[in-house]
């Protein structure tokens, strides 16, 4: 499991988080996702009250909290990082969510009507066996909902530039569709988001660039520079087309 020490990192970025989101649209996110997108993409998959709900790699449970809160359901978040999970338990409070520490894969065995994976795709070099479990743990007409990074995998110069490469697998949709397909699913809604996570992490950026003495003194400055420079890293790559967002729907056969 990851000894992250989450509770700075969201203190620390707290403020300006909220002040990069228009009004009502930061919800604990820890993405460029607004609550408008999290909601649709939730809403898409068919979450409502008492259906049950898988939310991988939850974090802090931004999104899991807002989804429960909105729609309704059952919902377990998994994460590896014990200090996230402290949180987003505390930050829970009534709502009936529940957590569980996880290094993905394995999956607990289910079955979820809707598997989640909110942002952090990209984390998995081997997406076939992440594919693989999601639709072991899910029933015929299951939903798996989730966000893309999409392009070609980094370059060893890209990957020069980007903090915490180890963590950043690019995948053509192409390739995800393949996967998707052969491990079980089809694919029932798309839509690209690269615009809209080009603005939010444009606006992110600024947000921390203008607090960043604050949040040096919180996070230290190794971890700030990390932060400023994968943020140029997206931003330019959405605006260049090297990357592009996709929100993505696919049902269990
Ligand atoms: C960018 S955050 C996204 C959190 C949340 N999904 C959201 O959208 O706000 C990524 C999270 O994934 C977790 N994570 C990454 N790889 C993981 C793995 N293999 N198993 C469990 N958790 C993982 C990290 O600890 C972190 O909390």
């Amino acid at each position: 499991m990851r000894q992250d020490q989450r509770a700075p990192f969201v203190q620390a970025l707290q403020r300006a988080r909220l002040s990069a989101y228009a009004p009502g649209e930061f919800v604990g996110q820890e993405s460029f996702m607004r609550a408008a997108e999290i909601l649709d993409l939730g809403q898409r998959a068919g979450i409502a009250k008492e259906v049950s709900v898988l939310d991988l790699c939850c974090g802090v449970a931004g999104p899991g909290r807002y989804l429960t809160a909105q729609l309704g359901c059952r919902y377990l978040g998994l994460d590896y990082s014990s200090s996230a999970l402290q949180i987003a338990r505390n930050l829970a409070a009534d709502l009936p969510c529940e957590f569980q520490l996880a290094q993905i894969p394995p999956l607990p065995a289910g079955p979820f009507e809707v598997v989640l994976l909110l942002e952090t795709i990209l984390a998995f070099a081997d997406k076939k066996t992440l594919l693989q479990e999601t639709a072991r743990v899910q029933p015929t007409g299951g939903r798996f909902a989730f966000t893309l990074e999409e392009g070609q995998p980094l370059s060893a110069a890209e990957r020069d530039q980007m903090p915490d490469a180890d963590t950043v697998w690019l995948t053509p949709l192409s390739e995800i569709k393949r996967l998707l397909a052969e491990v079980g699913y089809e694919l029932t809604w798309e839509e690209e988001c690269s615009r809209s996570h080009q603005q939010m992490v444009e606006a992110l950026l600024c947000a921390f660039q203008a607090e960043q003495q604050e949040i040096r003194e919180q996070i230290g400055p190794l971890a700030l520079e990390e932060l400023l420079a994968s943020h140029r890293l997206w931003r330019d790559w959405l605006a260049c087309g090297r990357v592009r967002k996709f929100a993505l729907v696919a049902e269990k056969r």
